[in-house]
């Protein structure tokens, strides 16, 4: 069995990691050890049965017994602690939740229902750095997966509406209590069905605007509103996040031509489920049907929901999609732009396949 070393496992990728892997009964396969930043030395968790003591997550002679280290500590551990292993000739396999090492020539982002032989030529190849892509790009390539294995994609603009859970959990309560505040400034009004509703929107904007709301972490309000902006600003205009699209699309699928992907990256007052609306140049015409068959085999975590109000408004949503591992594609049709112009709307689980899923399945391959 494996030495497998968890580091972040108390974060909320590293809790929905755990969640996952006991669902999955991933420990019975593996010899867990806990490390923690802050409190080594604590009882460590019994996930898989086994009870230990909780390692210090910058002890390097610890760090490098291990065969393989799965990280949802962040970006700077990362940045601290990989390179130092490296240095002093550490052969293990590194799982990293973090961004910082998605782009290296000898990394792989895992996204294994879409790129596993990618990830097979990779382990033929001697590589051991292994990294979760971005949360949009992964569901993107969950729903859509079936449009690019079939070599149809041209280019993809995209709209996202990215829930406050990609900010962290700091973010998400925040915009809990953002909701809370504006609805207690007119919880009396809003039980008299004869209050004017301006009156009500004048109150709740004013305190939206007033600087009352906590805004520590999304820096403005979000709460009855949206930000059109995720991520660091870069030089041309775009954000980080929107870079990111075909920069880690393209390195997913190692394409050999670059396909195209950019559009606008929003936030938006969901909790944890991102949604995306696509317009897709396909590279020929294609029928409606076959393309909703080549999107509906491509994996078996994809469904297409049939382009009716009734249906979207049920199945495609943040409020449906939210805690599970479905990540549904809909409002399939072509634009008026042409016959090779296709709209999509996806959703997915942000923590889920969005984060930890493709990290616990990574594990799995290699334990
Ligand atoms: N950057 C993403 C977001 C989350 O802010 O929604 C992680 O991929």
């Amino acid at each position: 069995m494996k030495n497998v070393g968890f580091i972040g496992w108390r974060g909320m990728v590293g809790s929905v990691l755990m969640q996952r892997m006991n669902e999955e009964r991933d420990f019975d396969a593996i010899r867990p050890v806990f490390f923690s930043t802050s409190q080594h030395g604590q009882a460590a968790p019994v996930f898989g049965g086994q009870q230990g003591t909780l390692q210090d997550a910058f002890d390097l002679d610890a760090l490098s017994a291990l065969d393989i280290i799965v990280t949802c500590q962040g970006g700077d551990y990362t940045n601290e602690i990989y390179p130092k292993l490296k240095e002093i000739g550490w052969q293990g396999y590194w799982i990293d939740a973090a961004s910082s090492l998605r782009m290296r020539d000898d990394a792989i982002i895992v996204l294994d229902p879409v790129n596993q032989a990618v990830i097979q030529q990779g382990l033929n190849d001697g590589v051991k750095t292994f990294v979760g892509g971005n949360c949009t790009v992964s569901l993107m390539l969950m729903s859509l997966g079936g449009l690019f294995a079939h070599d149809l994609v041209d280019w993809v603009s995209v709209a996202t509406y990215q829930a406050a859970s990609g900010g962290g959990a700091r973010h998400m309560r925040e915009l809990l209590v953002q909701m809370g505040q504006l609805h207690n400034e007119v919880a009396k009004e809003l039980q008299d069905p004869a209050s004017a509703i301006l009156d009500i929107e004048r109150k709740v904007t004013a305190l939206t605007r007033s600087g009352a709301l906590p805004t520590d972490n999304f820096g403005v309000p979000l709460a009855g509103s949206l930000i059109p902006w995720i991520d660091k600003q870069l030089d041309n205009g775009q954000s980080r996040e929107e870079w990111k699209g075909q920069a880690e699309t393209n390195k997913i699928l190692n394409t050999r031509q670059v396909i195209p992907v950019d559009g606008l990256c929003v936030r938006v007052g969901a909790l944890r489920c991102h949604s995306q609306a696509f317009t897709i140049k396909l590279k020929r015409n294609v029928g409606l049907p076959e393309i909703e068959q080549m999107l509906a085999t491509h994996n078996d975590w994809v469904n297409v929901v049939p382009n009716d109000r009734e249906l979207s408004m049920r199945e495609l949503t943040p409020a449906a999609v939210t805690g599970t591992l479905k990540t549904p594609v809909g409002r399939l049709r072509k634009l008026n732009m042409g016959p090779e112009y296709l709209s999509a709307f996806t959703v997915g689980d942000q923590l889920l396949w969005g984060a930890a899923e493709p990290l616990r399945r990574m594990l799995r391959l290699l334990a």
